[in-house]
Parts: C-alpha cells; sequence; structure tokens
C-alpha cells in the first residue's frame, strides 16, 4: 500500500547542509501510495501508511509533516481525509502539533512509552524450588492437583464422554451475537461501569423469576446474586459461613472437583455417603452432628444421578434447623427433565430459611460464560454481597446484561425446550448404542434428568483402568471412584452424552466397547 516516504529537501524547506542541520526535516509525500482497492477508507490506509513510516523511521521523530492542504492536494484525497489521519496519530501520539505550527512526528514513540526493556522481559524468571506458601495456599494446591481433568485437551470429536458439558454444537451463537451487538449500540456508555456487587439488577430480577416459576424458588430480586458460575457461589459461601476446623458435610461419592474451596478456608470435609434416596442424613448427623454446612445436589445427586427422597429432604432441613446449620443446595442441571414434572427446589421447601440455593448457565449455555446465581436468605444478602465485592467486585456487566435480554425476550425458555429434546434424544442413542454393544461389560440404564449417566461395571472390576483404558481409545469417562472419598461400592463409568453429537456417540460407544473388552 505504501511506498517509501523521504525526507524533503525542496527548496522552501532546505537550502544547505547546515540548516538540514538546524531545522527539522520535512516530509516528501512522493512515494505515499494509498490503494483504493483494498476497501479500507482513505483516511485509515493514509494514517496505516504514515504509522507504518514512523515505526520504520522512513519519517524520523521530529520531522515536520506537510500541512494537510498540500498532503491532500499531492496526494489528490480530500483535505478531511488527511486531517483525520493526522488527528488519528496525534490521538494515539505519534504525531505532536499546536495549531499553527505544524504537525511533527513525536520524539517519544507510543510504542517505547507503553512497553519494557525487550531484553528484561526475555531473561528467564528466577526459579526458586520451594516457594513458601500459606498454609491456605498449599491445601488448595494440593487439592486442585487430586482433580486434574484427563490429559488429552478437547475438541471437535473429542467430546466423548465429558460430563457437565452442554451441546456446545448447538449453542445459539447467531442470536448471540445479535443480543451482544444489539446491546452494544444501544447502550454501550451505561455498560461501562461498576454495577452493584449482587449483580445487574434486570438479571437478578429475570433469574428470581424464572427460579419462582421453574424451581420453586422462594426469593425476591433482592437475594440473587450473580455469581462466576457455582464454583464462586460455593467458594462464597465457604468464606462467609466457615471458619478454620468447622466441618461440612458433602456428598461421598460427590462433587469433589469444587472442594477446594473448603480447604482454602480452612474447612474440614465429612464424607457422608450417597445410597438410593440420596444424602444419607442419618448417618451425616452420626458422623459429625454440629457441622456448619451441608452442601447436595438433592434434584440429581452428582454423579450417581439419584433423586433424593422426601423424606431425605425433610430430615436434611429438620437438621439444618436444629443445629443451627446451613444446607447449600447445588440445582446445576435440573432444567434438564425428559419426564414428569420436576420436584421443586429444597429450599422452596425451607421455611425458616437455612439453605442457599445456586445454579448454573453452564449447564443450559456454556461453561465458558462463567454465569451462574446464588440465593441466600435475606438475612445474609449483606454478608454475601460485601464479600463478592471484596474478592472480585462483580461479574462482567456486558455478559449478564446480554444474558438479561436473552432471559426477558425469551429465548432462555425457548433454548431449555430445544435442548431437553436433543438431550433426550442423545441419552437415549447412548442407551441403545450400549445395550447393543456394551452388553455384559456396562450397564447403561436411561435416567429422566441429568446430562450424563453412570455406566456401571461388573462387580469386582476396577473403574480407575477401565477409565484408563477409555482414555487410551480417545475417550474422556471418569471413573466412578474418582469422585469418591472415603466410600466403597461397585465401580462405574461417567458418561457425559450432552455434548456429544449423535453419530459420534454411537461410534464413541464401539470404541468403549473395543477399550473394555
Ligand atoms: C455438581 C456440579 N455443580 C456445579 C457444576 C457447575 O459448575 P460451574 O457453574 O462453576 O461451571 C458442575 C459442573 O460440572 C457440577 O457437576
Amino acid at each position: 500500500m505504501v511506498g517509501d516516504v523521504r525526507h524533503h529537501r525542496g527548496e522552501s524547506a532546505v537550502t544547505s547542509k547546515q540548516r538540514v542541520r538546524k531545522r527539522p526535516p520535512v516530509m516528501a509525500a512522493t512515494s505515499l501510495v494509498l490503494d483504493g482497492s483494498t476497501g479500507a477508507p482513505l483516511q485509515e490506509q493514509l494514517a496505516e501508511a504514515l504509522r507504518g513510516a514512523i515505526l520504520a523511521e522512513r519519517l524520523a521523530p521530529g520531522t515536520r509533516l506537510l500541512s494537510t492542504r498540500v498532503l491532500a492536494e499531492q496526494l489528490d484525497v480530500s483535505r478531511n481525509t488527511v486531517l483525520n489521519a493526522y488527528a488519528r496519530l496525534l490521538a494515539e501520539g505519534y504525531l505532536v502539533g499546536q495549531t499553527g505550527s505544524g504537525t511533527y512526528v513525536a520524539r517519544e514513540l507510543p510504542e517505547r512509552l507503553l512497553s519494557v526493556r525487550r531484553e528484561a522481559a526475555r531473561e528467564p524468571a528466577r526459579r526458586t524450588d520451594a516457594p513458601r506458601l500459606s498454609k491456605r495456599g498449599a491445601a488448595v494446591a494440593e487439592g486442585a492437583a487430586k482433580v486434574e481433568s484427563p490429559s488429552s485437551g478437547m475438541g471437535p470429536g473429542r467430546m466423548a464422554f465429558r460430563p457437565g458439558i452442554p451441546a456446545l454444537d448447538a449453542f445459539p451463537s447467531e442470536l448471540w451475537g445479535r443480543l451482544l451487538h444489539n446491546r452494544w449500540q444501544r447502550s454501550w456508555h451505561d455498560l461501562m461501569s461498576h454495577v452493584p456487587a449482587a449483580g445487574y439488577a434486570p438479571l437478578r430480577r429475570a433469574v428470581a423469576d424464572y427460579l419462582a416459576t421453574a424451581r420453586g424458588v422462594r426469593c425476591v430480586p433482592e437475594q440473587v446474586l450473580i455469581v462466576n458460575g457455582t464454583q464462586q457461589a460455593l467458594s462464597l459461601a465457604a468464606q462467609v459461613l466457615l471458619d478454620p476446623g468447622d466441618s461440612v458435610w458433602v456428598e461421598d461419592p460427590g462433587y469433589v472437583p469444587a472442594h477446594g474451596v473448603f480447604a482454602a478456608a480452612g474447612a474440614v470435609r465429612v464424607p457422608v455417603p450417597v445410597d438410593a434416596e440420596g444424602l444419607d442424613v442419618e448417618a451425616g448427623q452420626r458422623l459429625c452432628p454440629d457441622a456448619r454446612l451441608a452442601v447436595v445436589t438433592p434434584a440429581h445427586q452428582f454423579p450417581t444421578g439419584v433423586v433424593m427422597s422426601e423424606r431425605r429432604r425433610k430430615a436434611l432441613l429438620a437438621w439444618a434447623a436444629r443445629s443451627d446449620a446451613w444446607v447449600l443446595e447445588d440445582d446445576y442441571d435440573s432444567e434438564f427433565r425428559y419426564e414428569g414434572r420436576p420436584l421443586p427446589s429444597l429450599q422452596g421447601l425451607a421455611p425458616d430459611a437455612r439453605v442457599l440455593y445456586t445454579g448454573t448457565f453452564s449447564k443450559v449455555l456454556s461453561p465458558a460464560l462463567r454465569l451462574g446465581y446464588l440465593v441466600v436468605p435475606e438475612s445474609l444478602v449483606d454478608a454475601f454481597s460485601a464479600a463478592r465485592g471484596t474478592f472480585d467486585r462483580h461479574s462482567p456487566v456486558l455478559d449478564q446484561a446480554v444474558l438479561a435480554d436473552f432471559f426477558t425476550q425469551g429465548h432462555f425458555s425457548r433454548h431449555v425446550r430445544r435442548m431437553r429434546v436433543l438431550y433426550a434424544a442423545r441419552q437415549q442413542t447412548l442407551v441403545e448404542a450400549a445395550r447393543r454393544e456394551l452388553r455384559g461389560l456396562l450397564d447403561v440404564q436411561p435416567l429422566h434428568t441429568g446430562l450424563h449417566l453412570v455406566g456401571w461395571l461388573p462387580e469386582g472390576v476396577d473403574d480407575s483402568a477401565a477409565s484408563e483404558r477409555a482414555e487410551r481409545a480417545g475417550l474422556w469417562a471418569y471413573a466412578l471412584s474418582d469422585f469418591r472419598l472415603e466410600s466403597r461400592g461397585r465401580g462405574g463409568l461417567v458418561l457425559g452424552y450432552a455434548c456429544v453429537p449423535e453419530a459420534e456417540l454411537t461410534e464413541a460407544v464401539s470404541r468403549l466397547a473395543r477399550a473394555l473388552r
């Protein structure tokens, strides 16, 4: 686009070598070439050409630029084009100038002001072999190492059988892009400031409405905090409600990948067994009656898929009321129910408000959004808002606003309805393929809810070994024992199906059968 920009030694500018040194050099425009065929606006092309020449030092620091009128004539463009190109480079700091005394190449270029000495950046960081961590830091680091994902990456054709990932192939990307664009056009200015730590008000209202109707959650919008996913909800609860040394009931098997938040709070996990009715409340009371918190997944226990019975729900709430303890209900994938009416949330049953309720958009939309919600009793709203504000202020405002539009324009319920049909079909494909190909190797029974199933191995077969064999065949199939703390029981593989297109599911089941045989 641009050729050379040489210093002009015309009569009016310089007449002798001595004067060249005293007066600033003046640019020549003779070889500035603007190419109309690229489609880029001329003023942008000109600004780019000048910037390139400045960076390559063809226009040295201090060089005086031609006046806008003269350059416009020489390039045969409008004077506005040149004015705008100069204005842009002035704003970016490549040029300096004052009205009446001309425009010059800046002596300090922005690149220099915005970067450190390159050599310093390339020096390797000094290694300290064993950095001294806080007890909390060490506990978190150690806990995280235990829940590392299988070594291979995530990509197309490599989704089977990741649990908890929705159908990314059905993400409403065009619609999302449109909502994002509209929001930006309409109100970008309003979205550039802080919002309250508890979240963007229209989204809190939309979530409160949705939860009342779909999940029987009793709340007003002021009780809803928008958080960066369930992980942050758990972390906030641990920080606000637990002191170091306090005990917390966790389901065993359970959502172990989140447990680092309890280590970070210095709390002690008490693994409580799960049976066909969900968390065994009596066992919890025997093991640790004075726990401060119980974390449960009553709608669809993770990972077993068990629905907590009404009897157990009542027992859990009664224990919490008696012991002045809290219950944290993780309702992570309850949108996806394929038959019958859903059991309402535990939170809706708790008249004395000892339940905190959390849900996530990771399963309905994408885990990459990092958006979810936490509903807290009114008495805890201030403490949780203060904690959220202290840790990281609030979730990104633009994303919250787009999600609010997604709700208020009816897209959320439409999307959930579509995904229910899709996931029911995917589950059926998995179950049928398993009946054909995994007979005697893995017992995969259908469930009315959720995004994954557990395939049960024959008694005595080690699920870690089975999971490793699956991994060597290019499949993610977590062993059930990856989610166990102290419980023992029949081995199984956790099979996520929601993110796997049907053709891929059938092929993955064949591969799993070969791996297990
Ligand atoms: C039991 C359970 N809770 C919550 C989540 C979602 O976590 P987040 O909202 O932090 O993505 C998952 C995801 O796999 C899960 O399995």
